[in-house]
């Protein structure tokens, strides 16, 4: 058989899937993207249908191939990179998931988180898992499945149930139950697994009282990790990398160096930099494995901010001022300034460094004579500034001076809000040819894993700066919209009950 030219990358994010056909350069023979309903059951809450999301990346991949016109025999490989943390609980036997996904950004485990915390276990979990004690992370979720579910509890009792994160969830089910494994940057996500020894914890595990028989396999980000069956594309097609979508990212961006950061404006805004072979412990940030391949670990620091992109269609879906994102750049950049108008994106709680669960979105400063423009201007403000924050603290803890950030996501396509970036951070932001780099980095995996490429030295080769933006704001105007952005955060927090 010869080897395939294109690599198809899935991407499964928060609000849509894509696929994307790469080629041998890196360069996308085509797209195909579907969104997907958001289930809001109550304030707080978040969820999927996880089989909604299996027939939006069934569709995806589809129209993909189609669009580029080739056919199954031309892709190599298929790399899966995915929203973390958000778990899945299904049937082994049917496939068939037992409830709605619980979401990354949900909340309805924070009572549990509480209690973790009560007793103590804020120090074990982090020298462990390198994470905080915080309803983002996927272990909380499913005891609360286990807890709350009656099918999930039965299916236990049988050893049928299983409970995975998104990768694990399309793998079982494009495999059709052959393979069931996690990557180990998504299995580092779940505040279940040691990220020195890269196994379930079992002092964890007891304590959520979740069985390691329902949990999958953790394997590295390539190589083997399962046989697509015919039924996608009509052959079976090696499933061959695989990666949560920040980590996806730092490699896409070729991020390959000690020290050198991306930031990914998604749903959320996910800053991470790459620390080496040995995970480096820090108070407010995150510890996580970035990717393993051929036995070698790669660790990274990471700042979530959990809402970005989200603040832009809240303005499109809930407050309709906007029809399209560009719109609200247009508005923006209309405007001297946010006439005094702050906003806190904390729809779902703050993530790093405030870590508050109880945070919720705030909107201040608003006087009779604020238009959309000064609203759209203040969120997209907003999202710098919690990039703002993520960098900082990374600069501090780490002891780094990040000369450059490269980005990518979506928002990045915004000028003001790249320019606004490099003001406020004061920092060259750097901005790729390919902003599909969640994808890309999940197809350089598996790419590699099939011989599409050599080396990561191949790979650097292939990375494009499109622009770079230059800091061009004075110090005192910088300090005085930090210090409103964090006046603004402060109250912003403590706002929920739940
Ligand atoms: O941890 C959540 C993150 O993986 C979600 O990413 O791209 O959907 O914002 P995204």
């Amino acid at each position: 058989m010869t080897l395939g030219k294109y690599i198809l990358a899935i991407d499964q994010g928060t609000t849509s899937t894509r696929a994307i056909l790469f080629d041998a350069l890196g360069g996308i023979a085509a797209v195909a993207q579907q969104e997907f309903p958001q289930i809001y059951p109550q304030p707080g809450y978040v969820e999927h249908d996880a089989v909604k999301i299996l027939q939006t990346v069934i569709y995806v991949c589809r129209a993909a191939v189609a669009k580029a016109g080739v056919s199954a025999e031309d892709v190599a490989a298929i790399s899966i990179t995915n929203q973390r943390e958000t778990t899945v609980a299904w049937d082994s036997q049917t496939g068939i998931p037992v409830c709605n996904a619980i979401v990354w950004q949900c909340r309805r485990t924070a009572p549990e988180c509480e209690r973790l915390a009560a007793d103590g276990m804020g120090e074990y979990i982090k020298s462990t898992t390198g994470l905080l004690i915080d309803p983002y992370f996927s272990g909380t979720k499913m005891k609360w499945i286990l807890d709350n579910v009656p099918a999930a509890r039965e299916l236990a009792g049988k050893g049928r149930l299983r409970l995975g994160t998104i990768d694990s969830w399309l793998v079982f089910s494009l495999t059709e139950g052959r393979s069931f494994v996690t990557d180990i940057s998504n299995a580092s996500r779940t505040m279940l697994m040691d990220i020195n020894k890269h196994c379930w914890d079992g002092a964890l595990l007891k304590k959520l009282g979740i069985p390691e028989s329902a949990l999958p396999r953790i394997v590295e980000c390539g190589g083997d990790i399962g046989i697509c069956s015919k039924t996608l594309l009509g052959r079976e097609i090696p499933i061959a990398g695989m990666a949560g979508d920040q980590h996806a990212a730092l490699f896409g961006q070729c991020c390959f160096e000690k020290g050198m950061a991306k930031n990914t404006y998604g749903t959320g805004c996910f800053v991470l930099m790459n620390t080496g072979e040995e995970p480096v412990q820090s108070k407010d940030l995150l510890t996580t494995v970035a990717w393993k391949l051929n036995g070698k670990t790669v660790y990274a620091l990471e700042g979530s901010a959990f809402n970005a992109g989200s603040a832009l269609q809240w303005l499109r879906d809930e407050l309709k001022i906007i029809e399209t994102p560009q719109e609200a750049d247009r508005l923006a950049e209309s405007v001297e300034d946010s006439g005094g108008v702050s906003f806190v994106p904390a729809f779902t709680g703050l993530g790093a460094p405030y870590w508050d669960m109880y945070a919720r979105g705030a909107l201040l400063g608003i006087t009779r004579g604020t238009q959309r423009a000064h609203v759209c201007r203040a969120v997209l403000e907003s999202i710098a500034h919690e990039s703002y924050d993520l960098i900082h603290v990374m600069e501090q803890e780490a002891g780094v001076n990040l000369l450059e950030l490269r980005v990518d996501g979506g928002a990045s396509r915004s000028r003001f809000l790249m320019q606004y970036q490099a003001d406020v951070s004061d920092r060259h932001v750097k901005r790729p040819v390919c902003l599909e780099t969640t994808a890309l980095g999940s197809a350089m995996l598996a790419g590699l894993s099939v011989g599409l490429w050599d080396s990561q030295e191949e790979l650097t080769e292939l990375w494009r700066e499109e622009q770079t933006f230059t800091p061009s704001c004075t110090p005192e105007l910088r300090e005085r919209n930090l210090a409103r952005w964090h006046r603004a955060v402060e109250r912003s927090r403590g706002w929920a009950e739940i």
